[in-house]
């Protein structure tokens, strides 16, 4: 298979994962995924203010866990925003600008880790409606040592897919060709 055949082929196997194994993922798969971050574009100059955090402890990944559950909205019982991953990413910045182009940096890190993770056959899911609730535990914040005056703007969960899960079906944005 040439380049654009594979990146074709993970990009088509790439699906959001709601439903990990309690298995660990291997110390050089985090590596790889934090390499694939590293290599994201980034708006002129915010390699600067762009921070990645990699949470594989298994006590802070509890912590975490337990701090950003929520509450289904069907039955009121609490739903892990993780889905039982055991390892999450955490792309933070700071001096947020006024048209917000960090969010944008933080997508492309996201996805660059998520096409990484897809590529080592992992599942992967990008993680946002949590954060708020998460950042509602500065106890918790703290313990990721972000550097000062730094906030998470999107976070992923990576492991490895419950073999009983299905994904949805996809959902295709519309194109135009002119
Ligand atoms: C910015 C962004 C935020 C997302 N936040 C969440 C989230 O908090 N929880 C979740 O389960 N999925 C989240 N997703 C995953 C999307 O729901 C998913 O990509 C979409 O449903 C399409 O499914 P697919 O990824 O399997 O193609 C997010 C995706 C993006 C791009």
């Amino acid at each position: 298979m040439n380049k654009a055949e594979i990146v074709k082929e993970v990009l088509t196997e790439r699906r959001s994962v709601r439903k990990f194994t309690p298995v660990r993922i291997s110390d050089e798969a985090i590596e790889m995924i934090i390499n694939a971050a590293l290599t994201a574009p980034l708006a002129l100059g915010d390699a600067q203010t762009t921070h990645l955090t990699a949470v594989n402890d298994p006590g802070l990944v509890e912590e975490i866990r337990n701090a950003a559950m929520l509450k289904s909205r069907a039955t009121g019982e609490p739903v892990d925003p993780f889905y039982g991953a055991q390892t999450f990413f955490f792309v933070s910045a700071t001096d947020l600008s006024e048209d917000n182009i960090e969010f944008c940096n933080a997508g492309c890190v996201i996805e660059n880790m998520i096409i990484q993770a897809t590529a080592l056959e992992l599942g992967s899911c990008y993680i946002w409606g949590c954060l708020k609730k998460l950042k509602k535990h500065p106890e918790v914040i703290e313990k990721l040592q972000l550097p000062e005056g730094y906030e998470i703007l999107s976070a992923l969960a990576v492991g490895y897919r419950d073999p009983d899960y299905k994904c949805k079906d996809r959902a295709m944005m519309g194109y135009s060709k002119l």
